[in-house]
């Protein structure tokens, strides 16, 4: 094992928030911590002492040359602008074998490791060798492919010798950022929670909690932004962000826990699509809906109807498809997915054609929230987990046109056929009378 030369700078001070999360690295339980904090909690700041240790511990651990250890932001040029000064602030020239590399941004150590900033934008370009540490920060804006496609399995190769512990395997991530909404970076939060993934560990503190940000300008901050804005930059707070679809939905307002009860009838939407059915159920109770089970990435009609009669043997079952059904099924030349759907003995509800998007969209929405603070549709969240995050998670295109790329739609397309049809948002019609002049 050999050991970085000593240096005698002052040690830096983390608030006790960041030291919280700075005592879990490297520790099995904690192999990936994600810190969801508010802006200017000090995450940044907080990255320059991690790096500054993976340096170290690279050395001591014996860790092998070909694991590098990096700082990933969403671009490169917002990478090199936040973190390539503080990279070579927190690395004491002691420890490096030569001159940063300017243009790469990287550095390397007299040890032989390298470290560098990169930007998760062209992650293709990144497949390398190996990890021994990556921190990823503003993670809610990086995309999610990177981590999957390429840090992760860089993670994965790396071994090493703790003295007085034996050999240990993996490389080890830090992920942080303010919160995006629902996305991949909430994902991981939760992976993080107690009783979650065994080797994941998660925080989330406020702007406040880290104590960078005075108090009156957090008051100043509130005056100037929205409610929900403020609570996600500076609360750290979860937010539906505005350009989502089902903007009414909320998921601890429109909770229930309701469930379906034996013999009750069952009003099932469904949405055709090969090998990714999706089916929604409701049950209606004193006049209105709860939405509490879901069938999801299904192969095709048969295989629905299987399903959702082995779930659901002993209920009177009414189905509301997508119109489009009564095409001939990909499967059976012969019948249409309506027309088995009939002859499976289910009640089908359909029109000769499907209700516009927007129809189906505003009747969703105001069933979520009308005008009068009423949440007159409510979902088992629990019971309908995909449900949920389509809901969650569907977005407005370019276009103004509900997203279809992102695989959210189909969920939200099928639950939308049932409370179209059954709960319309009523045409305003008007009379006019010709005038005679
Ligand atoms: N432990 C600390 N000691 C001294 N100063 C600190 C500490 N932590 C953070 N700061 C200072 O607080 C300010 C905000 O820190 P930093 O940029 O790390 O926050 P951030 O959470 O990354 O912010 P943003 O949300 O804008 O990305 C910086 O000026 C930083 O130097
Ligand atoms: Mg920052």
């Amino acid at each position: 094992m050999s050991r970085l030369p000593r240096t005698f700078d002052p040690p830096v001070k983390l608030t006790p928030k960041q030291a919280n999360i700075y005592v879990w690295g490297f520790q099995p339980e904690a192999r990936f911590r994600d810190a969801v904090c508010g802006r200017r909690f000090g995450k940044t700041f907080l990255g320059k002492a991690e790096m500054r240790r993976a340096a170290r511990l690279a050395a001591e651990w014996g860790v092998s040359v070909e694991d590098e250890i990096w700082y990933g932001a969403p671009t490169f040029k917002q990478a090199k602008r936040v973190f390539w000064r503080r990279l070579k602030q927190a690395i004491p020239e002691a420890w490096r074998a030569h001159r940063p590399n300017e243009t790469e941004c990287s550095i390397t150590l007299k040890t032989g490791h390298v470290m560098r900033v990169v930007g998760l934008d062209n992650y293709d370009n990144l497949r390398g060798s190996g990890l021994f540490f990556v921190l990823v920060d503003e993670w809610a804006d990086c995309p999610w492919e990177a981590w999957e496609e390429v840090l992760r399995p860089m993670l994965s190769t790396c071994q090493y010798e703790i003295p007085g512990v034996g050999t240990r395997k993996g490389g080890h991530a830090l992920r942080i950022g303010t919160p995006k909404g629902f996305n991949h970076c909430y994902d991981t939060f939760q992976d993080g929670r107690p009783g979650h993934e065994p080797d994941h560990k998660s925080w989330l503190y406020t702007s406040l909690d880290g104590g960078n940000v005075p108090a009156e300008e957090l008051e100043a901050a509130r005056r100037k932004m929205d409610p929900r804005t403020f609570r996600q930059e500076y609360e750290a707070s979860f937010e539906n962000y505005a350009g989502v679809v089902y903007y009414t939905f909320n998921r601890e307002e429109c909770r229930t826990a309701e469930r379906i009860k034996p013999g009750e009838t069952l009003h099932i939407g469904v949405d055709f699509n090969v090998m990714k059915m999706s089916a929604v159920v409701y049950v209606v109770r004193e006049g209105l809906p709860l939405a509490l089970d879901e069938f999801h990435g299904v192969r095709d009609t048969p295989e629905l109807i299987e399903k959702i009669k082995a779930r659901f043997p002993d209920h009177s079952i009414a189905v509301y498809p997508d119109a489009s059904g009564q095409n001939t099924s990909s499967k059976n030349a012969s019948e249409s997915d309506l027309s088995l759907l009939k002859k499976a003995g289910f009640t089908v509800v359909v029109d000769s054609t499907n209700p516009s998007v927007k129809d189906r969209v505003n009747a969703m929405n105001a069933m979520f929230l009308n005008t009068y603070g009423e949440r007159r549709l409510k979902v088992n969240i629990d019971q309908c987990p995909q449900f949920t995050q389509c809901l969650e998670r569907q977005v407005y295109t370019d276009k103004g046109e509900p997203d279809k790329k992102g695989g959210y739609d189909h969920m939200n397309d099928a639950a939308g056929y049932f409370i179209a049809k059954r709960y319309p948002i009523k045409q305003i019609v008007t009379k006019t009378q010709s005038l005679r002049m």
